[in-house]
């Protein structure tokens, strides 16, 4: 792998390598929970879109896509827990088992929410994947079956998550310079 670190970038957490590599074991833990039935996989827009590529096509269930886009109210680094839905599912989510594809976990209020709404749609079941978890920053607590990786609360982007838009297309995780967001 090359990594061309730009200024902004601190350190590189995860390589490429050891996401796909842990992508691999979710995918077969969720194999192996769903055999047999088909999963209505939903995906957070933006920062999921990179989990959600890599992860469903690993995946041997049968499974149907959907997106939501959210706004976690406020600016910057911190999401403040007032959640705004953007776009909502195409899909009728009665009796279905759902799966919610997520980046990261990071005070889990933006999840807790979303879980909250869609299990409120008459859904057969409802589970949360999320590549990425930061447990010392999670304000409330959120039932998530699978986890990839646990990290430090630094802000981190690369692999779908951006700063101000940037660096989602990174095929690695990094932490950013506090420099960056604290301007
Ligand atoms: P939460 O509601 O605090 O759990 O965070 C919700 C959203 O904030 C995530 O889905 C990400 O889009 C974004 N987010 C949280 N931490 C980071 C980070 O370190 N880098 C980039 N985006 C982040
Ligand atoms: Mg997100």
């Amino acid at each position: 792998m090359s990594i061309n670190l730009s200024e902004d970038l601190k350190e590189v957490l995860l390589t490429e390598d050891q996401i796909l590599d842990r992508l691999r074991q979710m995918a077969a833990d969720i194999d192996r929970d769903y055999q047999g039935r088909h999963l209505l996989l939903v995906g957070v827009l933006k920062g999921a879109v990179m989990v959600m590529a890599d992860l469903s096509r690993m995946l041997d269930t049968q499974v149907a896509m959907d997106w939501m886009a959210v706004s976690s109210y406020g600016s910057g680094t911190k999401s403040s827990g007032v959640v705004r839905i953007l776009k909502d599912l195409d899909t009728d989510l009665m009796g279905r088992d759902v799966l919610i594809v997520e980046d990261i976990i990071d005070s889990g209020l933006t999840l807790s929410w979303l879980a909250s709404n869609l299990r409120s749609r008459g859904v057969a079941s409802l589970e949360i994947a999320a590549l990425f978890r930061k447990p010392d920053s999670v304000k409330v607590d959120v039932d998530v079956k699978y986890v990839g990786f646990d990290i430090p609360s630094d802000f981190v982007v690369g692999y779908g998550l951006d700063w101000n838009e940037r660096y989602r297309n990174l095929r690695y995780l990094a932490s950013l310079h506090e420099h960056v967001y604290e301007e």
